[in-house]
């Protein structure tokens, strides 16, 4: 027998506590998304339809060796808060209920909404922490007043004790707007310079940090859905650290970037060269009209160009990739709603430098792509919490999976390769529970 195996080495299983009691879900922002995860968690509690596109859900995971056969659901494997568990609340800029709000987004049809309405109708929106100056599109009338930014944080951290009290553990996910561009500043430096920036209501501190602030404040675990800055700050990761508070972001991974991120890692394992990829959206949901302002779809601009530029290290590979135009364009249609269309051409080249072209038409539904990636970053952040070797180390690098521009430790590059992600997450979850990583090796079949 070789000494290698397909599986890999194997750690202590850790003491993760279990999913008792109710999960509280701390959602900030009830618009496309938020309310199309929420309601679909009902549907599903019901009985009315199935979690797609959730891999907590629906996913399983191989343990042991080919031969083995053992291959659990993943929700069987960790301990995961079951969905009848979720109880959920949130804050927005409008009043709305969360069936009206559905009804406005219009991602789901009308008879699913009105079977769920008596339920929708009851989760009401908190006020929110809003100012315009982040998102210049939007007017919001259901906002918080405070003489500055601390005492607004203060604000959010009596409505996360509120909430405490009637749930066991809370996770806080921002699928709110994508604020202005922002990048960090002295204030961001320390947790010690952001509290000081609070009380100045430093201008470089948006209602996303000070949502993220008073959620680590508490211990709770905070998911950025969004582009924008938010925990990807030194002060706020060092909060995450210091109170056992898991992070991650940023930008759900949904429609072109998905496809990109699975794409380009093919062309590169085959050496084929790119020339040029040309991406376009049409979108006219209240996102498309976000991002419609300059300022916000820079934000969203430099999330989605990451991702070729990681993936094809031309500096490695000049003769293919060195000359890679890339070009990202969102254009705001309404009669679009949340049906977005995607265009992506992709000029390649390959033996001798022949080129080649592809084209990539996605119409898909933005918010139905989005839910399930909110939901299973919620679960698996409340698990991370429960974990003692991840609780407490800040950035969870392992749900790069679910985001456009993941988040990493100072001085890593981020992995954008859907399928190394895909790896990392269920290596990681093997990890925690003491079963041998998977390195795919396997030449203990041949000895
Ligand atoms: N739908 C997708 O596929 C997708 C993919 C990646 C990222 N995102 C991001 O997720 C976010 C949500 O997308 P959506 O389609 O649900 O947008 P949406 O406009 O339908 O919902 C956003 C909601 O956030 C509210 N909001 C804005 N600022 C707020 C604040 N400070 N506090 C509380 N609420 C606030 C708005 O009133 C709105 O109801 C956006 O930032 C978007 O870029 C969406």
């Amino acid at each position: 027998m070789s000494a290698e195996h397909e599986s890999g080495p194997t750690a202590a299983k850790q003491e993760i506590a279990p999913a008792k009691g109710k999960l509280g879900v701390m959602v900030v922002g009830l618009g496309a998304v938020a309310t199309t995860m929420i309601a679909g968690v009902e549907a599903v509690r019901r009985g009315l339809a199935k979690p797609i596109g959730s891999l907590t859900q629906m996913g399983t995971i191989r343990l042991g060796k080919r031969t083995e056969n053992k291959v659990p659901y993943v929700k069987d494997f960790v301990p995961l808060a079951n969905l009848n568990d979720l109880v959920f609340t949130g804050w927005d800029i409008f009043e709305d209920n969360v069936y009206e709000s559905a009804a406005h987004a219009a991602v789901l049809d009308k008879e699913t909404l009105l079977a769920l309405k008596p339920y929708l109708e009851t989760i009401k929106p908190l006020p929110a922490v809003f100012d315009q100056h982040y998102v210049k599109r939007l007017h919001g009338t259901h906002v918080k007043k405070g003489k500055n930014k601390r005492d607004l944080a203060d604000q959010l951290i009596e409505d996360i004790r509120n909430f405490k009290k009637t749930v066991d553990r809370v996770v806080m996910i921002w699928c709110g707007s994508t604020e202005i561009f922002l990048e960090p500043t002295a204030v961001h430096e320390s947790i010690e310079t952001f509290e000081k920036g609070l009380e100045t209501s430093d201008i470089g501190i948006a209602p996303s940090q000070i949502y993220a602030y008073a959620a680590l404040k508490e211990g709770v675990p905070f998911a950025n859905g969004a582009p924008n800055l938010t925990v990807d700050t030194k002060a706020l990761i060092e909060l995450s650290k210091q109170n056992a508070a898991p992070i991650c972001g940023k930008d759900f991974k949904t429609g072109q970037t998905f496809m990109k991120t699975v794409l380009a890692p093919a062309f590169k394992a085959r050496h084929l060269g790119v020339r040029g990829w040309f991406s376009t959206n049409i979108l006219g949901n209240r996102d498309g009209e976000v991002l419609d302002d300059p300022q916000s779809f820079k934000t969203k601009e430099e999330s989605k160009l990451g991702s070729l530029e990681y993936i094809f290290q031309p500096e490695l590979y000049p003769d293919l990739y060195k000359d890679l135009y890339h070009k990202i364009r969102i254009n705001y249609y309404p009669p679009r709603g949340d049906d977005k269309e995607a265009w992506d051409n992709i000029d390649i080249f390959g033996w001798l430098g022949y080129p080649m072209q592809i084209k990539v038409n996605f119409l898909c539904r933005d918010s139905i792509l989005a839910a399930p990636i909110a939901l299973d970053l919620v679960l698996f952040l409340d698990l991370a919490k429960r974990t003692p070797g991840l609780r407490s180390i800040g950035i969870q690098e392992w749900l790069s999976f679910y985001l456009k521009a993941p988040q990493t430790a100072a001085g890593l590059y981020p992995e954008h390769d859907l399928f190394i992600q895909s790896m990392k997450l269920k290596n990681t979850l093997r990890h925690i529970m003491g079963e041998s990583l998977i390195t795919h090796l396997g030449l203990e079949y041949y000895d």
